[in-house]
């Protein structure tokens, strides 16, 4: 189920067709508070006034001209004006991209382009940038950008997939530079030559990973995001760094909005730093069958709004 769902994520005509389709519209509304960047504010202010940090995406990947490229870094550019203008007293919206979205694939220097202007906004704005991670064929090529970003930048982020055998030396790749990590599980479907395929050897990757950079986060050099939803791990990550005297409030959480908020609300309580990613925008067909693949009760769910 999980590999067909991520394999109909890929398909062109799927994605153009199911956002049409109304019971596609009900059943995404459970992770996406509206298609509109209104909609993502109004959500931004309740998430907020109840103490919880926001991230935004604007959904859509692999573009294919560098038009829709400019067209998308002008529509974040917007955001970041419409948020100071917004002026939230707990502070700013922060940003999340996929680098196939900004033309990584269609043109690497228009993309690093799009992203060392994105990321100079957000520092000068007191807010972070971050790059999202997809797919395996973009893992060097993202690691790379982010290089090259948190070089120039203080306030970049990207997520790391605990999924991917390479992780591991890519985090040590990145250390020195004091990064922001999010490590999430991972998402797209990768071959057990590059990938770890079972949810025990994925677990105890991301334990250990997040160990690790809990002890850079520990001493101030790196900015540590636990991004999952699987409040048990977060635990185990947060017993073991506190038992080497790292503050729990050096371990965000981010999780995806929509899902598990009760027990985001509740690491809040416990002292975790808590971010939701707020999803928005119309291109969410492959998206959104990624979240479906990652359970397959939300299957049922999809199935069951086309019922009368
Ligand atoms: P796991 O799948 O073990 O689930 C833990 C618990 O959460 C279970 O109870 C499960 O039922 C529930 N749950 C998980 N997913 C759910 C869903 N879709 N609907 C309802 N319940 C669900 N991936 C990637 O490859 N690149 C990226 O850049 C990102 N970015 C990202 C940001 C943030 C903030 C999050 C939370 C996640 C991502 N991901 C991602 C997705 C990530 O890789 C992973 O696929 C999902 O988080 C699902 O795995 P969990 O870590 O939640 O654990």
């Amino acid at each position: 189920m999980r590999s067909l769902l991520l394999w109909m994520a890929k398909d062109q005509r799927l994605r153009e067709t199911l956002p049409r389709m109304p019971f596609a519209q009900r059943a995404v509304r459970r992770f996406m508070p509206g298609e509109r960047l209104e909609d993502a504010f109004a959500a931004a202010d309740r998430l907020q006034d109840e103490g919880l940090g926001v991230l935004f995406t604007h959904l859509g990947e692999n573009v294919t001209s560098l038009a829709e490229a400019e067209a998308v870094a002008a529509h974040y550019g917007s955001v970041m004006e419409q948020d100071r203008a917004r002026a939230h007293p707990r502070g700013r919206v922060e940003i999340s991209i996929k680098p196939t979205q900004l033309g990584l694939v269609r043109d690497p220097d228009a993309c690093l382009a799009h992203c060392d202007e994105l990321a100079r906004r957000c520092a000068a704005s007191g807010t972070w940038f971050w790059l999202d991670m997809e797919g395996s064929d973009h893992t060097e090529a993202t690691v790379r950008l982010y290089e090259r970003l948190a070089a120039e930048h203080a306030r970049v982020g990207i997520a790391l997939q605990a999924y991917l055998r390479r992780t591991a030396a890519d985090v040590q790749r990145l250390l020195p530079l004091r990064p922001a990590i999010r490590l999430v599980k991972g998402a797209y479907d990768e071959p057990g030559t590059i990938a770890y395929r079972s949810k025990t050897a994925v677990d105890a990757n991301f334990q250990a990973l997040g160990v690790v950079i809990a002890q850079a986060a520990g001493r101030g050099e790196a900015r540590l995001a636990l991004g999952t939803h699987d409040s048990e791990l977060i635990e185990r990550v947060s017993a073991i760094a506190e038992a080497g005297g790292i503050e729990r409030s050096a371990l965000e959480v981010h999780m995806l909005y929509g899902i598990r908020t009760d027990e985001l609300r509740r690491l809040r309580d416990a002292g975790y730093p808590a971010f939701s990613l707020v999803a928005y925008g119309d291109a969410w067909s492959a998206w959104y069958m990624r979240r479906l693949a990652e359970r397959p009760a939300n299957v049922v769910f999809a199935l069951r709004q086309l019922l009368p």
